[in-house]
């Protein structure tokens, strides 16, 4: 008989920040969603995409706030495309980001599914934490990485949440207040 291995399934991915703009992991569907009990904060420091160890950008986590949704887009990832993924997205973020289990939400009266989110605590070596919004604006302003500016991560993120109609006070906060400084 033949030996029974391990089903494996497709796996959803939750991203809230650059996976939002820039989908760069390979995926069979692609879909606003939204998970409960986070709120996203541009807390965490990248020194090797959006800054320098000398200079680190801002890019996002997410916090624990109890009523908040998130609101991102999900990618559902073929169930032999998994282990390289997360091969990938844990080599990428290897500046501090952790797995979490969490429950993915869609539009009204879609069914809900488990999946998994990457996360940046205190704990990690890179992690900034909370600053007056015209500092993250000045420190986002000067900071440039491998990937690009830091300014292009907020607009960008800003621009696709706008076109999803997702509201997010913080990140909108943000773009308002580097547009109004003027954008070259
Ligand atoms: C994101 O873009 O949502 C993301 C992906 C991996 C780690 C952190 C954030």
């Amino acid at each position: 008989m033949a030996e029974r291995g391990a089903v494996k399934r497709p796996l959803w991915i939750f991203g809230y920040g650059s996976l939002v703009w820039r989908p760069d992991i390979p995926h069979d569907e692609r879909r606003p969603a939204w998970i409960r009990g986070f709120a996203r904060r541009f807390w965490q420091g990248s020194t090797d995409h959006r800054g320098v160890p000398e200079a680190p950008g801002r890019v996002v986590t997410l916090v624990r706030a109890e009523a908040a949704r998130c609101w991102g887009a999900a990618y559902r990832v073929a169930a032999d495309e998994r282990d390289a993924v997360l091969d990938r997205l844990d080599h990428r973020e290897q500046g501090g980001y952790e797995r979490l289990d969490v429950s993915i939400h869609f539009e009204a009266g879609a069914p809900q599914t488990d999946g998994l989110v990457y996360v940046a605590t205190e704990r990690n070596r890179n992690y900034l934490g909370p600053a007056p919004l015209d500092t993250i604006a000045r420190q986002v302003r000067k900071a440039r990485g491998p990937s690009g500016a830091n300014l292009e991560y907020v607009l960008r993120l800003a621009d696709s949440l706008r076109e999803m109609d997702a509201s997010d006070p913080h990140v909108f906060a943000l773009e308002a207040l580097l547009r109004q400084e003027g954008i070259e």
